[in-house]
């Protein structure tokens, strides 16, 4: 089962999720990040990505979710059901999908407000803030402006620097690429990648954008209701048939069919022609 041995920086082993105590939203994923790498985390609308993520990150509470099966460990210790106020300080960061920043703050007092929540010594706070303005320049400009008026690719920025504050070993990053133009996605991509090769952190990539996460991702997990359907390195993913056809194809949501019917397609197929 294991991609790389013991040594993976984030493990989860047959992880199962419920809200409710009745709609089992995640049924048996195992999934793996090492060190320093980017993983995707592909699938449609309701698959059961952010379920993943808030079971990582411990956020399951306000929704009445419960893991019910299975295990995460991150750097080799168990992190089932431990508080974000834990998996935080152990280095887990959700950059979530909605209410990431406060629109009637500045760019600048979001920022102050996430370091002085992070109680972080005055040396490294220069220091991150110079890191963020490398990475977002844009955002030096914008250091005065509130975040409601930010565009949606500005204001992803913004929530990637304040990730950034809370100095990650794992970034967990639900659906950078929503609503954005492509040009926008691209660039925000590359500060990803950017990020892995000179800050030395881990990302799970969550995105039903399938082009824009394998352009930079090593490695990829396609999940559907709740279930792992394909994994394997970025390059082979790109070149699965199928993968080409339902999730790097159109792009055209109404006429993409599940990814496990294409499969039954495609067998019935060959049985019978
Ligand atoms: N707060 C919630 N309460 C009940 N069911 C939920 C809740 N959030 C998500 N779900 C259900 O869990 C399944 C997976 O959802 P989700 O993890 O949000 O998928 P994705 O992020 O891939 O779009 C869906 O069937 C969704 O309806
Ligand atoms: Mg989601």
């Amino acid at each position: 089962m294991s991609r790389r041995g013991d040594s993976a920086l984030l493990k989860i082993e047959k992880l199962e999720v419920v809200y409710h105590n009745v709609s089992t939203a995640v049924q048996g994923v195992s999934l793996e990040v090492m060190e320093n790498e980017i993983v995707a985390l592909l699938g449609t609308n309701g698959a059961g990505k952010t379920t993943t993520l808030r079971a990582i990150s411990g956020f399951l509470g306000i929704d009445d979710a419960k893991i019910t099966d299975g295990f995460i460990e991150f750097k080799g210790h168990r992190i089932n059901g431990k508080p974000p106020s834990v998996t935080t300080k152990r280095g887990i960061v959700l950059v979530p999908e909605h209410d990431k920043v406060f629109d009637n703050m500045t760019v600048e007092e979001n920022l102050e407000l996430v370091i002085a929540s992070s109680n972080m010594d005055p040396k490294h706070k220069n220091e991150m803030t110079d890191v963020i303005y490398t990475y977002f320049p844009v955002l030096i400009k914008l250091r005065k402006r509130l975040a409601g008026y930010l565009s949606g690719g500005e204001r992803q920025m913004l929530t990637l620097s304040a990730a950034l504050l809370c100095r990650p070993g794992l970034l967990l990053v639900d659906e950078l690429s929503l609503g954005l133009a492509p040009i926008v996605v691209r660039d925000l991509m590359n500060v990803i990648k950017g990020i892995r090769d000179n800050q030395g952190v881990a990302i799970l990539l969550v995105e039903q954008n399938a082009v824009a996460a394998l352009e930079v991702a090593d490695y990829g997990y396609v999940i559907e209701s709740g279930r792992i359907v394909y994994s394997g390195d970025s390059e082979k993913l790109k070149s699965h048939d199928d993968i080409q056809e339902f999730y790097l194809g159109s792009g055209d949501s109404e006429s993409r069919k599940s990814y496990r019917n294409v499969k039954q397609y495609r067998r019935t197929r060959r049985w019978y022609g």
